[in-house]
């Protein structure tokens, strides 16, 4: 996947990006609106941030990373023209991230897991794993497998329960995994689709909502 060209509307989607849907998940911005998470958060794969921007604006102290510079730039400028000084952003791959050792008292990964290759997640739940601090909040929004068609050969890396809950629990300590929704901007399929999406239902905003995971795990300590 060409993240970066996504963003630079360059890869093969008509418009931007299906994810960007210019708020948080609707799943984890109802888990803010609980009060699961506390400062300071790191927004793993935050791509244009709307989670983490939407919660230093609330106060939270903030930082994202993710692959793109497209990503990272627009993050950024989005939180100096909202005047969040709260809110940072880095260039960085989330496998290899570091320098954060024991910061974070949450970790939100908002449709990250599924975009990693699957050879990449254990690097991946060591790394922010390591940038946790004792007792850090853990919450990731993901598709389950059935969101896409099966014959498809390039989609996200969709899981069931027991793969998630088996990769997650080599490092964290998971402490629920229920159904939930992905919110995306998917388009009806053209009548003539050799294997078309599945019509799943929509949201009142006319979003596709495809069917998820979202698990809450904690650092141990
Ligand atoms: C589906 S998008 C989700 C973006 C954002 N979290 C959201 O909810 O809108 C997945 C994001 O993960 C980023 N990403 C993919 N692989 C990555 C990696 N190895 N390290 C950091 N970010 C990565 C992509 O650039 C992209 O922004």
């Amino acid at each position: 996947m060409d993240w970066d060209g996504a963003y630079r509307q360059e890869a093969g989607f008509d418009g931007p990006p299906p994810w960007n849907i210019g708020e948080p998940q609707p799943e984890l911005a109802a888990l803010a609106a609980a009060g699961k998470f506390r400062s300071d958060v790191l927004d793993a794969g935050c791509g244009y941030a709307e989670l983490s921007l939407a919660l230093a604006a609330d106060g939270y102290t903030v930082h994202g990373v993710d692959l793109t510079p497209t990503a990272i730039a627009a993050a950024t400028k989005a939180a100096a023209d909202r005047g969040l000084s709260n809110a940072t952003y880095e260039q960085a791959d989330i496998t290899t991230f570091g320098g954060h050792d024991g910061r974070f008292n949450t970790i939100v990964d908002s449709t990250l897991f599924h975009s990693l290759p699957i050879e990449g997640r254990d690097d991946y739940l060591r790394t922010v794993h390591r940038a946790a601090a004792d007792g850090a909040g853990y919450f990731v929004l993901v598709f389950a497998k059935g969101a896409f068609p099966a014959e498809w050969e390039q989609k996200p890396n969709e899981v069931d329960e027991d793969e998630l809950r088996t990769a997650v629990s080599k490092h964290w300590q998971v402490d629920e995994i229920r159904p939930a929704f992905i919110h995306a901007f998917i388009p009806p399929a053209p009548a003539d689709s050799d294997v078309p999406m599945p019509e799943h239902d929509r949201d009142e905003k006319g979003r596709m909502k495809l069917p998820a995971y979202l698990l809450s795990a904690h650092k141990a300590g």
